[in-house]
């Protein structure tokens, strides 16, 4: 993927720590998004790993506490619009589970300007630069990720485990290929997204 971003230094002097951001994309569309960034040579902070998922539906919780632990200093996930999944569903999925995930950190008291959900869609690319331009602004004055978060991490990953063990007869959305699965081309036929009766709650950020 290219992207263009400013080359700054990440260190951990004040006037110079930019933080670090993993950012976990849906391949169809907040990855495209990110894509349509770099190559319209949008500028924005280098501050953020991007990870491409198959689809917003397949990504863990868990997931996004292991980056916690490992040293992000924040953490994006982003998918397809409502209606745009091209699984159908998966950003159902992701949208209750990110909405308890975030709930959750908020318990641990993690600030919320650490976890951000939001949908991207291909043709987003500037809104893409400008979520990073944001989060970044938000979480520089926090600070560098803190070691003593680390226990709250730990104490949410067991929270999660238990939780999942909970739905582990109806998992993640079926139609979606497991994560070890390679990631499929696009094809010209797509399934047509399915009514959810959440939709009435709204879509969007968390
Ligand atoms: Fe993008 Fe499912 S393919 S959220």
């Amino acid at each position: 993927m290219a992207t263009e971003a400013t080359d700054q230094p990440t260190t951990h002097e004040p006037s110079l720590w930019q933080p670090r951001i993993v950012a976990l994309l849906c391949n169809w569309c907040s990855y495209a998004g990110a894509d349509l960034a770099g190559s319209s040579r949008l500028r924005y902070p280098a501050t953020v790993r991007i990870v491409r998922v198959p689809c917003s539906g397949r990504i863990d919780p868990l997931y996004v506490l292991r980056a916690f632990e490992r040293g992000a200093d924040a953490v994006l996930v982003a998918g397809c619009h409502i209606g745009d999944c091209h699984y159908a569903e998966g950003n159902y999925y992701a949208r209750r589970r990110m909405t308890m995930l975030k709930e959750l950190l908020a318990f641990a008291g993690v600030p919320p300007e650490r976890f951000w959900f939001r949908w991207v869609s291909a043709a987003e690319g500037p809104e893409f630069a400008h979520l990073i331009d944001e989060i970044t602004q938000k979480v520089t004055p926090l600070g560098p990720y803190k070691p003593e978060l680390r226990e709250k991490f730990l104490l949410l990953d067991d929270l999660i485990q238990a939780l999942e063990s909970l739905e582990a007869e109806e998992p993640v959305c079926q139609h979606i290929a497991p994560p070890s699965a390679p990631v499929v081309e696009a094809t010209a036929e797509v399934q047509p997204a399915t009514a959810d009766p959440d939709e009435a709650a709204g879509e969007g950020e968390v």
